[in-house]
């Protein structure tokens, strides 16, 4: 996929087109509008987040302690394309999951949920200096950081540009089939 400059419609985090369909629970947290964290923002640690609406190719992004967090139902394209992507290829061999091992290595597995390797879920928070990365962007498919260059794939691992390691993996639990607890 190519670059391309960000657009409103970047700037409101829906990747998707359908977020309306997509309801959270819990605090009824709203869909982000402004990146402006406030008081309220800050002190939510956690966050329930009903994904049962977000279908294959779709992405969700929610506000969790003042930063978006990136929820993609990944296709199966996608999952091949991250799964076949060799270890010593990547910037950062580590998965930066904060799930499992610190020590552990940057697969396609180690990086989603167990169980549930179509979805990804991540910190909206690129590694260089801190912009939101767009999705569905850059050039291996995944997320793009237009204020300096930087290319994730579709498992969220920096590929090329000067961010220095692969977005960050918040912790999280499945409460239900369909609810994710992130913090
Ligand atoms: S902040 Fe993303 S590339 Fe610099």
């Amino acid at each position: 996929m190519s670059e391309r400059e960000p657009t409103r419609r970047d700037f409101l985090y829906v990747t998707t087109g359908m977020w309306t369909a997509v309801g959270l629970v819990g605090a009824a947290w709203p869909f982000i509008d402004q990146m402006r964290p406030d008081a309220g923002t800050l002190a939510l640690s956690i966050v329930e987040v009903d994904i049962s609406a977000i279908e294959p190719g779709m992405s969700l992004t929610v506000k969790w302690r003042g930063v978006p967090v990136f929820i993609r139902n990944r296709t199966e394209e996608e999952v091949v394309a991250a799964r076949r992507v060799d270890i010593s290829a990547l910037k950062d061999p580590l998965a930066r999951n904060a799930n499992i091992a610190g020590d552990a290595l940057a697969t396609n597995d180690a990086r989603s949920p167990e169980g549930r390797e179509n979805l990804i879920i991540m910190v909206g928070v690129c590694t260089h200096l801190g912009c939101v990365p767009l999705g569905e962007a850059g050039e291996f498919g995944g997320w793009f950081c237009p204020c300096h260059g930087s290319h994730y794939d579709t498992a969220g691992r920096v590929r090329r540009g000067p961010a220095p390691s692969n977005l960050a993996v918040p912790p999280y639990e499945f409460v239900s089939d369909t609810t994710v607890r992130i913090g």
